[in-house]
């Protein structure tokens, strides 16, 4: 089996299960979305800290010159302090508490992606007794279904997210009539894991469209937003580490009709830290059960929980064998039966104490980790190892 490139010796005196990351690949990601994003006329992208808040990680991404995209006050905390500077954070989410909003009108965030008018009539409120100016944009519906799995979908009527379409002249009627609000554009987010460009393609139609009829109506169209949801190739991590954003900007570039210096704002999070990241866990016992053969590791569902509630398939490969391939369900210690990373995986022959990785996991991995049958969460190794 071809395998990804691990500093093993490395890995031989740690505790598992931890997270490894491989900075030289994150740096050529950020290099690659640069470069692509670059094509577009006015393009700002921000990376959803929601993927992986690790901070080490957040500092490498805010030195590259990234936004963030956060949809929490703790998120907008852990923003600032690995260095996004607060005039490039967005704040998305359908439940600002009043805590948050406050938050990021002290801090001066860029830019409140704004739910619905109930949401807008208290952040302008917040910002008139603090004597603020909150800058927002009306997430907008659009009422499209990404090529993915139910749960991470996000762009359907039937969803909780944003201001149905058909409402938006409305709330931006509203927006624009506000004390203390400034009124800056639209926000669209589809779902996540996209990788059939005809998802974006619609979406780009849905604004097109949206764009006119408020042309029509006179009303400001500002700049955009499309959000993230760009997907990675989970089954080749090795072959294809990095994620097609040439395809994906150049998507936009032709299908949006945009006025003349409209800015494009992205929200990318797996595509940006999906590949570069790895759980580390041991082999504790090969069990031979009466119809399957089972590979019970160090890992769980607390540190990655992805397969367990999506099914996610993430690639495992056996760092410690080149011995021929069996196959195995790859198990973990917690009590519950859904604690399966994959099953009739084939990998090369396992023993005790072998190390395996399980691959792409950098975005919603130890983001989502948890302590659950009191578990410790995840420690994380980077390579190279970030100076102090
Ligand atoms: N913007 C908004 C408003 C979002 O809700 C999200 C993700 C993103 C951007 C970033 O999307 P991405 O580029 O990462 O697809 N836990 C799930 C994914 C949930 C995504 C939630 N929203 C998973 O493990 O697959």
């Amino acid at each position: 089996m071809l395998k990804g490139s691990f500093p093993i010796e490395q890995f031989a005196l740690r505790h598992t299960p931890f997270y490894y990351y491989d900075l030289e690949l994150l740096g050529r990601t950020l290099d690659c979305i640069k470069s692509q994003s670059a094509k577009l006329p006015k393009a700002k992208v921000h990376y959803a800290v929601k993927a992986n808040f690790n901070p080490v990680i957040l500092k490498t991404i805010a030195a590259s010159g990234l936004g963030a995209d956060c949809v929490s006050g703790g998120e907008i905390r852990a923003a600032l302090s690995a260095g996004f500077k607060p005039g490039d954070i967005v704040y998305a989410g359908v439940g600002k508490s009043d805590w948050e909003i406050e938050l990021a009108l002290e801090e001066g965030i860029g830019r409140f992606n704004v739910e619905s008018a109930a949401e807008l009539q208290v952040i302008s409120e917040i910002a008139c007794r603090m004597g603020r100016t909150a800058h927002i944009s009306l997430r907008v519906n659009p009422d499209i279904g990404a090529h993915t799995h139910a749960n991470i979908t996000t762009g359907l009527a039937e969803n909780k997210f944003g201001i149905g379409y058909e409402q938006l002249e409305q709330v931006l009627t509203l927006a624009l009539s506000l004390p203390n609000i400034s009124y800056e554009g639209l926000h669209f987010h589809i779902g996540s894991q996209i990788l059939d460009m005809s998802d974006f393609v619609a979406l780009c139609n849905r604004i097109n469209s949206l764009a006119k009829s408020l042309e029509i109506k006179h009303l400001p169209l500002g700049d955009i937003n499309v959000g993230g949801g760009l997907g990675i190739n989970y089954e080749h991590p090795n072959h294809l580490p990095i994620a097609d954003f040439e395809l994906y900007f150049s998507t936009f570039k032709k299908h949006l009709h945009l006025p003349e210096g409209t800015t494009l704002h992205f929200e990318l999070g797996r595509s940006v830290v999906a590949p570069c990241g790895s759980l580390i866990c041991k082999v504790l016992y090969v069990k031979k059960g009466s119809s399957r053969q089972f590979a019970i590791v160090d890992a769980s569902m607390t540190e990655l929980i992805r397969p367990a509630l999506y099914k996610a398939y993430h690639r495992i490969e056996n760092l410690s064998s080149n011995e021929a391939e069996e196959i195995y369900d790859v198990v973990g210690p917690v009590c519950e039966s859904s604690d399966v990373f994959l099953k009739s995986a084939s990998i090369d022959r396992c023993r005790r104490g072998d190390l395996l990785a399980i691959r792409s996991a950098g975005a919603y991995g130890e983001s989502m980790a948890s302590c659950y049958n009191c578990r410790a969460l995840p420690e994380s190794v980077f390579n190279p190892e970030p100076a102090e």
